[in-house]
């Protein structure tokens, strides 16, 4: 892989060894240039880090949590401190069938807690695709999901993205003339563009789906992260196909990464699948944090805590924005109406001349190709805006206008 970083870091191994050794699938594994970006911000704190997705973490309340926590070890550590459910805690699959998913299908039944949507990827990369899969992506795309679904040599395919989902023109053409088996979605405030589709086009593709009988593998990480508080509806639930069909969620972006828990919704006919590729990861979930999360869900103004974190990240958002534009002019990005990025063109500059500058002037950024199979998406960063405070986006968006002037001089 080409390094973005020749003057301090090297991604590649150190020995032959492991390559002698290693199966013949890790030649597939793909490494996360976001997850070197945020190893070199750690130990580089000068770095003002637009780089890495992270929740801010003062948004769960700290008073709710301890008491909890205190409660979790006092009241409940006989199932909490143990062993559990592979498919997860029964309360927590219950709360996330009444508050979380708007799939008409769903009971507690159909519901699988998993270590983060992440794992969900994985386990879904394990059960349906090898050499012989077709899996569409969208274009750019989630680099976790490249990361999830590479090592089992899928063939990709990739239909471009407009601000309210696919083009369908492409979409058809692609669907027409392949057998897709698995197309890949992440339609709400999508990591890393943003772009939200439309409520039409979120009906008019589940048609497409279902008469081509194409499984959906739905990512709703940021569902919840609408600006206004929106909800849109889920592709899925616009599907007669319900065995074809599967929703990932995330408690990441709403409670904390840290607790590493989403959940997988998985039709009937899968489950047992599902759950025996599970134990094979990691035997079940963790107990502890299960049981701490379906006590947040119980205790918490649930309303209240999602309206705090979507102001808060509007606001975040409108601060990038304008300084965007005061410092930068020449940038385009569309103002996006949720989620923790803005996903900026940078005209006439070279991805990775501009993106060694910045790191060198102390600033991150992601370029745009690590988000596609394509890569042509060569002048485009994503960034984030729920982690800087705003004095710091400041002084880093002046460093990047700075690279960006003497590259365009
Ligand atoms: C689109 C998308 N899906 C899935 C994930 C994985 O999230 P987690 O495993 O924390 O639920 C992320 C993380 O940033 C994401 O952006």
């Amino acid at each position: 892989m080409d390094s973005f970083f020749p003057f301090c870091y090297s991604i590649t191994m150190d020995t032959e060894l492991p390559t002698i050794f290693s199966a013949k699938r890790t030649s597939f594994v793909r490494t996360s240039v976001i997850r070197e970006i945020l190893k070199l911000t750690v130990e580089n704190s000068d770095i003002l880090s637009f780089a890495g997705g992270l929740p801010n973490p003062h948004l769960l309340s700290k008073d709710i949590l301890s008491s909890v926590m205190e409660s979790v070890v006092k009241d409940h550590s006989r199932f909490a401190l143990q062993y559990g459910d592979s498919s997860g805690y029964l309360a927590l699959r219950t709360q996330i069938t009444e508050k979380l998913t708007d799939v008409p299908w769903v009971t507690s039944d159909s519901i699988s807690i998993t270590h983060g949507s992440q794992q969900g990827l994985d386990i879904l990369g394990k059960m349906f695709m090898d050499e012989e899969t077709n899996v569409l992506l969208e274009d750019p795309v989630y680099l976790g999901a490249l990361q999830a679904f590479s090592p089992y040599q899928p063939n990709f395919f990739s239909v471009p993205m407009e601000t309210d989902g696919p083009n369908l023109y492409w979409l058809e053409e692609i669907l027409s003339q392949n057998k897709i088996h698995v197309f890949y979605i992440n339609p709400s405030y999508q990591n890393p563009s943003t772009y939200t589709w439309s409520v039409e086009k979120r009906k008019q593709i589940a048609t497409i789906l279902d008469e081509k009988e194409v499984i959906l593998i739905e990512d709703e990480a940021y569902r919840y992260l609408d600006f206004l508080g929106n909800v849109y509806p889920s592709v899925s639930s616009f599907r007669e196909r319900n065995d074809l069909t599967f929703v990932l969620g995330s408690f990441s972006k709403i409670l904390s990464p840290g607790f590493r828990l989403g959940w997988a919704v998985v039709p009937e006919v899968y489950r047992s699948l599902f759950t025996a590729v599970k134990q094979g990861n990691d035997l079940n979930s963790n107990q502890f944090s299960q049981v701490v999360v379906s006590q947040l869900l119980d205790q918490m103004d649930w309303t209240k805590h999602l309206d705090s974190i979507q102001s808060y990240y509007y606001e975040k958002q409108k601060i990038l924005s304008s300084l965007l534009k005061e410092y930068i002019p020449e940038a385009k990005f569309v103002v996006p109406e949720g989620g923790m990025f803005l996903w900026v063109e940078f005209p006439d500059v070279l991805q990775k001349e501009m993106m060694n500058q910045c790191l060198a002037s102390g600033v991150a950024m992601v370029p745009g190709s690590e988000f596609s199979q394509v890569s042509k998406l060569s002048s485009y960063f994503r960034m984030n805006f729920s982690f800087l405070e705003k004095e710091e986006m400041e002084v880093g968006v002046k460093r990047i206008a700075k690279v960006y002037r003497d590259i365009n001089t």
